[in-house]
Parts: C-alpha cells; structure tokens; sequence
C-alpha cells in the first residue's frame, strides 16, 4: 500500500465529528487532535508465542504502526491490530494460520490517540478541505525540509511549517517553493525563490549524499535532493579514461563523486557563489591527512559554459593531447544551447584533423504526454529538440536518449549522451548517404 493510501485509510476509520472538528483550522492546535478509537485486540497466553503470533498478524496485513503508539502491550499481555481486523471475518482464518497450541483471545479496546500518534501526512490530510490538493513535493536538503505550495496552501503556510518541524526529526528549518513564483522568477543561476515559513531563518546547511558532504546556501545557489540517484549512475557511468568537464557544476553533486573516482575534472559555473561553496566541498570531500591532494584531480573554473567548451576543451584537445572527454550539463531549459558551441568545436577539430571521441551527457525536459504511446513520442520529441539545436546532428554524432526521473504526473527530465569521434567524423566524410544510417538508440 503506497504511503498516501495509508494515510487515506487510517483517516478514513477515524469517528466523523473528530475529523470535521479539525477541518480547516489555520491555528496551530495540537490538543484538538485528541481522540478515542476503538482498536481489536489479541491477548496472548505466554510471551514466547508473542513472535508466532506477530508472524500471523504480518502474513494477513493487521498490524498496526503509529508514531509514539506501541503494538504490543506486555504487562496487559496484549497486541492492538488494525481497524481492518473484523473478528467474525477473520478470527478463523487466523487461528488456521496460527501453530496449534497457542492460545489466544480477540477483543477490542479503546485507546486515545493525540497529536502525537499522528503522522504530518495525516495531520494535512484531516486538515485540508477536501478541494484543497494534496502538498506534494518534500525534500530534505541537510537540515532544512522543503514543500512546494500551491495558491490554496497559502494561507495554511505558517501551520504547515510548525507542523513539519514538529513532526520530522531532523528538520530545523522549513522552506516553501510556490509555483507561481518559479514561473516568474527563475533565473540564470537556476536558485530558486524560497521563503522561511518555520524554524531557523538560513538557508545555509549541510547535505550528505552518497558518502559526500556538501555545504550549501539555497539562496545563492541550485541544489535538488531529488536527483540523487541520477548523481550516482552518472558519476558511476563516466570512463575512468576519460578528462570529465562539468559545464554546469552547481556545488558539485556530480563533479565531486567523479573526482573522488581518480578522474580529472573540469567542474565550472557561472555563478561566482557556486564556485565558491564548490571551494568549501572540495576542501570537504578530499582530506588532507590521506594524502589526496584534490587539485590533482579537479579544477574549477567560473566561466560561461560555452568559452569552456570552445576554449577549454579545445586546448585539452589541441595543446594537451587528451582524446577521450565527457562533458556534462545538467541545466534544463538551457543545456540544448551548447550544442551550437559542440557544433564550432567539432568543426575546428576536423579541421585540424585532430583525433577526438567526446561526449556531452546533456540533461533536459520532456514535452508532457498522457498515455504510455505519447511516452514513447514525448522522448521522439526530445530528439527533435536536440536536432533544433544542432542541425545534421544524427549525421555527426551516436546519441542515446535515457530517462532521468518523473517532475510530474505527466513529464520526465532525459539525459542525451551525444558521442562524436573523429573516426565517425571520417567515416562520414567517405560513405554515402548517412542519413540512411539510423545512429539513435532510444
Ligand atoms: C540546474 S542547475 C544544476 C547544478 C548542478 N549541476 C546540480 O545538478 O546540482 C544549473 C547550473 O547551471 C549554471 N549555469 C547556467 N547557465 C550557465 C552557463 N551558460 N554556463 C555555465 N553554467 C551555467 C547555473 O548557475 C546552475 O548552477
């Protein structure tokens, strides 16, 4: 059952006049979540047949897990089941299911259950008219917790921010993204605009990811906990024989991890305050006293990601001898634009028929689709916008097109790895018509 089914059946078996009580306050109110509720029970005999017996609750799904709410009661010799237990429905079955032997007995009790018993999940539900959508969106950054309002979330803001911050452990701050904001406001540097809504007011923290740390200020720079796992497989993916330039680097979820592997890396930015935190997890993510010297593996730069890929990767080519290159952007809505960048590089490389395999892994959004065919068109779709950007590009270059993660019910982000050799380039210069060669993997 997924989380939000449960949260949606234990509410929906709490009594009528609790939960209109609640509906729709914007105070926050703990002692008005108090409650009687009557839960079957199971009286056990002896405590070594408490684990058969817990086998047979698990194996029938009525088991019962509540925050600050224990299932098994051991002076009152009892375990509390589910709502769904119905003792003449189901006692039969599981006494068959129970060893023979164990003596048992089925009740029900009463117990009040408070704010505490309840999850934030819960809480929002019982809370929120029923027009009001669902919050959807948490991530953890470090310490901070963020939620992403929609316009009827507003003015519950200030309830929801105590309620998280009283609700999850670790959380010290809580900060909103609101959609109409994003749309207005997004900028180059790709922060987005948060606001305090409860706790500590900084946006500065410490994430850890994958056994990396990263200091950060999400007012002064990008960082989504959602796509760490894409940060593992492309970290892990890049050849270890490889020079690795991280066009967009943010604070470093990508760069990092790939130097850590012994890569080089170029890891750049555009925005000064990147770089600057990218300067604090080096230091962070390299120890001295090992001996790792991180310079040794990555270098960071502050430019426009087009100048580094006409300018840097050209004189990794040119001056430096290096053939293999992966190159990386993750700036959805902008990664596309340097392909015309990749376009006057691979011309100047052929040119000098200097020997080159390079790869750009480049991240971007999907059109939105609703069925399982306009999926498969909706990736057709990203190849068309590839091909915008870069004309004769099926002609030069291998792609493959994989995707990353869902943004929304009906959108996915994609990464397009897009490998030009200079053995593909001559390939093409001596046969006749490409263009029948099909060099997409989808
Ligand atoms: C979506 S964020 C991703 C950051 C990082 N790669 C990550 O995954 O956390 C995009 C980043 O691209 C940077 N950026 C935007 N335009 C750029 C450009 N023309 N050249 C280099 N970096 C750029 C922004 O400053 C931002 O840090």
């Amino acid at each position: 059952m997924s989380e939000k089914s449960k949260t949606k059946s234990f509410i929906e078996g709490l009594p009528e006049g609790f939960v209109k009580k609640v509906k729709g306050v914007l105070d926050f109110k703990p002692e008005l979540f108090t409650t009687e509720i009557t839960l079957p029970v199971i009286y056990f005999k002896c405590k070594e047949d408490i684990g058969a017996i817990l086998k047979v609750v698990k194996k029938m799904d009525f088991g019962i897990k509540r925050p600050h709410f224990k299932h098994i009661d051991f002076p009152k010799k009892q375990i509390r089941l589910s709502a769904k237990f119905d003792k003449g429905e189901h006692e039969e079955q599981f006494r068959k299911n129970l060893d023979r032997g164990i003596q048992v007995e089925f009740s029900e009790e009463e117990f009040q259950f408070t704010y505490r018993n309840f999850t934030a999940s819960e809480i929002f539900e019982m809370i929120f008219p029923e027009e009001i959508q669902r919050i959807s969106g948490f991530a953890t950054i470090g310490h901070i917790i963020q939620v992403n309002l929609k316009k009827p979330h507003f003015e519950y803001k200030e309830l929801i921010g105590r309620i998280l911050l009283d609700k999850v452990p670790t959380v010290k701050t809580v900060i909103a993204k609101n959609d109409s904001l994003t749309e207005s406001e997004e900028n180059k540097f790709r922060i987005l605009p948060f606001e305090v809504i409860a706790g500590k007011d900084s946006l500065q923290t410490e994430h850890r990811e994958h056994g990396n740390r990263f200091h950060l200020d999400m007012g002064e720079t990008y960082w989504n906990s959602r796509l760490q796992e894409e940060h593992k497989i492309m970290s892990d993916q890049i050849d270890e024989k490889s020079v690795c330039v991280d066009l967009c680097c943010g604070i470093g979820p990508f760069a990092i991890p790939i130097a850590k592997r012994g890569i080089r890396t170029i890891a750049n930015d555009l925005n000064p305050n990147s770089i600057k935190w990218l300067r604090i997890n080096v230091e962070l993510n390299f120890p001295r006293k090992r001996g790792v010297k991180s310079q040794d593996f990555i270098s960071l730069m502050n430019k426009d990601g087009h100048d580094v890929i006409k300018e840097d990767v050209l004189k990794l080519i040119e001056s430096e001898g290096v053939k293999k290159i992966e190159c990386l952007a993750n700036l959805p809505g902008g990664a596309t634009f340097f392909l015309s960048s990749f376009k006057v590089l691979i011309k100047i490389l052929k040119e000098k028929e200097l020997p080159f395999d390079l790869t750009f892994h480049c991240y971007l959004f999907g059109p939105k689709y609703s069925s399982i065919e306009e999926r498969y068109e909706a990736k057709l779709k990203v190849l068309k916008t590839l091909e915008e950007s870069y004309e004769d590009l099926q002609k030069d270059a291998k792609i493959t097109i994989r995707e990353v993660r869902d943004i929304s019910v009906d959108n996915l982000q994609y990464c397009a790895s897009i490998r030009w050799t200079s053995e593909n380039s001559l390939e093409n210069r001596t046969q006749e018509p490409p263009e029948k060669k099909s060099r997409t993997e989808l």
